[in-house]
């Protein structure tokens, strides 16, 4: 008896392209941008091997880079020189995110320039809110990240991408942006963030740590799912465009729900310490380079249509001679 069917019949080499169920197209990857104003100079992250800050002088300069290898959407983090309590460098017009934008628009018109909307890189007490008593406010918030976005609108970005978790922001951002004159500016929420461990080379990298408690009064428990998607859909209610989950390979069952459930792009951010994870593991010789595209090709066929890492770089150099 022969078995009537045989998979193998499409794993021949010259097959297995022809039969493959998910691509990972470069122009959905987004590439994340450390943007410092008090560097001038490139600076590795201790935490992130093979990552850098990048001095807001040469933005434009990482941009093109990326661009030749064929990534043209990018995710902008500021670190300023200039911290308060209700981080007011964030809405500056001059601030390093607005420089930053302006500059690389400038040169390049045709990029996706997404922006990070949250108070943590540019507050003393690196909490993504207003902070009283020890207790982070959720509606004196909003007014702010309204602001944010409304500056980040003015000075280029496509999309604005709230991070911060607080109730009501999608709506309140969408309010603003579109008082402002900015009905064409899309939103991709960070919908689904969890409080997780594995922020913290972001942490380091954007000097975005707090300086008391945790941020699990706002941040998601890592517990729920369901919960993610009730999340998910009030940011949809609000008037997110695209909406993200947060981390991604740990989190890949929420990507795949998500995906069922909402009709609108999703977006999955592969955080930082998924790929410093990823590195040492690499770095000491323990797993071979192609972990990263099997990584990244996981999270795509978890139904993600964009994916934010820091891997875009090295894997786009890869794809090329794939
Ligand atoms: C800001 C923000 C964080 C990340 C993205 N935006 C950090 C945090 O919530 O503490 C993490 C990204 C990463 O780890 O790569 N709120």
């Amino acid at each position: 008896m022969f078995p009537k069917v045989r998979m193998r019949r499409l794993r021949k080499e010259n097959l297995r392209k022809f039969v493959s169920e998910v691509k990972l197209n470069l122009e959905q990857l987004v590439v994340p941008v450390f943007v410092d104003e008090k560097i001038s100079e490139y600076k590795p992250i201790t935490s992130m091997p093979d990552y850098y800050k990048v001095p807001l002088e040469k933005v434009e300069d990482e941009v093109g880079k990326c661009l030749e290898k064929g990534l043209k959407s990018f995710i902008l983090f500021g670190v300023p020189k200039y911290k308060d309590d209700v981080g007011s460098s964030a809405f500056d017009r001059e601030g390093v995110i607005q420089r930053a934008l302006r500059r690389i628009k400038r040169n390049y018109d045709d990029v996706v320039l997404i922006t990070d909307v949250c108070l943590c890189e540019y507050t003393v007490h690196g909490h993504c809110g207003i902070v009283k008593n020890g207790k982070i406010l959720n509606d004196e918030t909003l007014s702010i990240l309204g602001k944010i976005a409304v500056s980040h609108a003015e000075a280029g970005a496509d999309l604005v991408a709230p991070s911060g978790m607080m109730d009501g922001m999608v709506k309140a951002i969408r309010e603003s942006l579109d008082s402002e004159g900015y009905q064409d500016v899309a939103i991709m929420s960070y919908s689904a963030k969890f409080a997780s461990n594995f922020y913290s080379p972001f942490r380091e990298a954007a000097e975005s740590g707090y300086k008391f408690g945790n941020r699990k009064s706002y941040q998601m428990d890592f517990h729920n799912a369901r919960e993610a998607l009730r999340e998910i859909e009030l940011d949809v209610e609000e008037g997110a465009d695209i909406v993200m989950i947060k981390p991604a390979l740990a989190y890949l069952d929420i990507i795949s729900k998500a995906k069922e459930r909402f009709n609108l792009p999703i977006a999955a951010y592969n955080v930082s310490g998924e790929y410093s994870m990823i590195k040492a593991a690499i770095r000491n010789g323990w797993l071979s380079e192609e972990i990263i595209y099997e990584v990244l090709v996981a999270i795509k066929r978890a139904g993600a249509d964009i994916i934010i890492t820091y891997h875009a770089k090295e894997i786009a150099e890869k794809l090329s001679k794939i």
